[in-house]
């Protein structure tokens, strides 16, 4: 994949990601009829670099061609939005399902599943319609949803353990299965202050 190829396949990417921005930044002021209990602490975003492409594809086995990271990448385009409260996850995730021009790709719920070493999150494949002059092609936006705590444990795992020799990986994993139960403890203790709950499904 040349940069030249590289820029123009990320356009569609970067336009899909910038309208899921702007309907979750209208969610995140509509969603609850009080100002104050905005479901949304922060939102990432990013689009996969030309190097991580070019590293996944050769991980899957599959040559670094533009049709390749189209076929088998679904988190070109990556978001990330903290909530405060999980109820808030649930409740920002319905209402994007409730948007007809979207369409659910894959959803992971590691928030009732968590994985085995603690990682929790909720997990959406969205596919988002961008539309040219006579066209419309959908095109998929990964978006993970965490609250703050969840957050903070991801990011450290991440931070700490992802480049790890082998010898430390299992003090580490230890380690931070006991952090994710003591951060579960806290959020528990957090979830009491939230004023908003869970709205009814339509
Ligand atoms: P890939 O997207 O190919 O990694 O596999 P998948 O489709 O099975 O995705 P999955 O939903 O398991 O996770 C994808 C993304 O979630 C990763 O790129 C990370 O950003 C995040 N993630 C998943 N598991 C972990 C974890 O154990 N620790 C941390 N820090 N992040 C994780
Ligand atoms: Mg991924």
């Amino acid at each position: 994949m040349t940069n030249e190829q590289y820029y123009d396949f990320i356009q569609p990417y970067q336009n899909a990601s910038q309208m899921m921005h702007t309907k979750l930044e209208i969610l995140n002021q509509n969603l609850y009829d009080k100002t104050s209990a905005a479901p949304i602490h922060n939102l990432q975003e990013r689009i996969k670099s030309k190097k991580s492409i070019e590293k996944k594809l050769q991980k899957l086995g599959h040559s670094d061609s533009v049709q390749n990271a189209k076929d088998f990448l679904k988190d070109i385009a990556g978001m990330r939005v903290i909530c405060y409260f999980i109820d808030d996850i649930y409740n920002l995730v319905n209402a994007l399902k409730r948007q007809n021009e979207l369409i659910i790709v894959k959803e992971k719920d590691y928030i009732k599943a968590p994985k085995p070493n603690g990682y929790r999150s909720y997990h959406v494949v969205i596919a988002v319609p961008v539309y040219y002059l006579d066209t419309m092609e959908y095109f998929p936006v990964e978006i993970q949803f965490r609250t703050m705590t969840m957050d903070l444990w991801a990011s450290m795992e991440h931070r700490v353990c992802y480049k790890k020799m082998p010898e430390h990986r299992e003090t580490l994993a230890e380690a931070f299965c006991q952090y994710a139960e003591i951060l579960g403890k806290i959020e528990e203790q957090f979830e009491a202050y939230n004023e908003t709950g869970m709205l009814e499904e339509i």
